[in-house]
């Protein structure tokens, strides 16, 4: 099973301080992830934004930018994602969602993810994450009942990922264990069942434009 998992924060900026806490979230996520995935970490300043907007399904397949074809097909190829966001103003973070938007959900469709929030605050990103719910369930992976959520993220981890002192690695890790389990479990049923009959053939993914799958008459 291969999973991706997303970095979102593009923060060079402080304060607050730890720029790119969730390198940290990261980290820790793809050790928990380590034997039940093949995990690959997805790093938006790896994608620079750019001035205009155009996302990587405009283009012609010959004239896309090849960093955005790349990631097209790993998204492609994956079997499951871990979405990896910071509260900001009580929402995902814009570099996960511009990001995401780059690409068509046909990419991401039938397909589970695991949302995973964080934040040196109190409620480690849970609002950001109920509104990740809804977008990730149009992007078509449809995100697992159990959400992770690490509050003071930057007390919890070390600069490397891994546990501070005093932090109790074995309720850490069974606090994860719920999300990817309950991602691999799905990622296989997913997969299996995407063998046995093609999801594209049931439910095709719009040519031109979302209006396509709108009721008659609207
Ligand atoms: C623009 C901005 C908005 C923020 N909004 C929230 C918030 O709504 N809730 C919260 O708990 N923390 C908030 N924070 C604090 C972040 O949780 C903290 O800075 C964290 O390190 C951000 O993740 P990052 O370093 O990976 O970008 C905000 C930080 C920034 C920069």
């Amino acid at each position: 099973m291969k999973a991706l998992v997303f970095l979102a924060s593009r923060r060079k900026s402080s304060p607050p301080l730890p720029a790119r806490l969730g390198e940290r979230v990261c980290a820790f996520l793809m050790s928990q992830l380590a034997g039940r995935f093949e995990a690959t970490l997805i790093d938006p300043l790896d994608y620079p934004a750019t001035d205009t907007f155009k996302p990587a399904f405009s283009y012609s397949d010959n004239a896309k930018p090849s960093h955005l074809s790349g990631l097209e097909s790993l998204i492609a190829q994956a079997d499951a994602y871990v979405m990896v966001s910071p509260e900001y103003n009580h929402s995902m973070s814009p570099a996960l969602s511009d990001l995401l938007n780059q690409f068509p959900s046909s990419v991401f469709s039938f397909k589970p993810s695991l949302i995973a929030t964080y934040s040196s605050g109190q409620w480690g990103g849970t609002r950001a994450a109920v509104g990740m719910r809804p977008f990730l369930s149009e992007l078509g992976c449809i995100p697992v009942s159990a959400m992770l959520h690490f509050p003071r993220a930057d007390k919890v981890f070390q600069a490397d990922g891994t546990l501070a002192p005093g932090q109790e690695e074995g309720r850490w890790a069974s606090y994860a264990n719920r999300g990817t389990e309950q991602l691999h479990w799905w990622a296989a049923a997913a997969a299996h069942q995407r063998a046995v009959l093609d999801p594209f053939a049931a439910s095709p993914p719009f040519r031109r434009a979302p209006p396509e799958r709108d009721a008659p008459g609207v």
